[in-house]
């Protein structure tokens, strides 16, 4: 199942956020304390015992854009499209508020390519780049991310 993350989850998606590693697809940890500002901008997806498996989140950068970030499935649970649901649900919301430009940073393009989206250069997302890239450790040799977008 898929739903809006809960104040109880906020730890299991801390955990999700620091299990990735460069060999699969690094994901940008999150302190404790940003999890719990930004909660409302997560789903969850969770197995049958309401365990969280996979989390997302749709973080508002402009009245006209809005990114995907924060997605990681359990490895156990890869390949069961719980990734794309996770994504699909953040895509609705962004469409709900009225926002139809959604971004995402990411190394795992293939995955997003399947999804709709499409490479496009950094310099089309100059809010982000002020907003995180400038204080990212990894900015900018050692950012192997590639941007990309779709269109609702
Ligand atoms: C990337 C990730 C979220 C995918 O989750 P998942 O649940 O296994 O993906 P899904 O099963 O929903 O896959 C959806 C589609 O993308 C494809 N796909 C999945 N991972 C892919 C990858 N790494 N490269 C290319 N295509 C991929 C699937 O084959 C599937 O295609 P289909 O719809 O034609 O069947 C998961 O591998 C993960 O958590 N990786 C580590 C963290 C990460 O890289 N996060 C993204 C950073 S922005």
């Amino acid at each position: 199942m898929i739903r809006k993350a809960r104040i109880k989850d906020v730890k299991a998606i801390h955990g999700l956020l620091m299990s990735t590693d460069q060999h699969e697809g690094l994901v940008l940890p999150r302190s404790f304390s940003q999890l719990y500002s930004h909660l409302r901008d997560f789903v969850v997806a969770v197995d049958g015992d309401g365990k969280v498996i996979g989390c997302c989140a749709l973080s508002l950068i402009w009245e006209d854009l809005a990114e995907i970030r924060s997605l990681v499935v359990s490895p156990e649970h890869r390949g069961n499209h719980l990734g794309r649901k996770l994504v699909e649900a953040c895509l609705s919301e962004s469409v709900t508020l009225g926002i139809y430009k959604v971004y995402t940073l990411t190394e795992v393009p293939g995955f997003f390519a399947r999804l709709g989206f499409a490479e496009e250069g950094m310099e089309s997302l100059n809010q982000k780049i002020f907003l995180d890239c400038l204080n990212c450790p990894r900015f900018p040799d050692l950012c192997n991310e590639v941007a990309m977008t779709m269109n609702l």
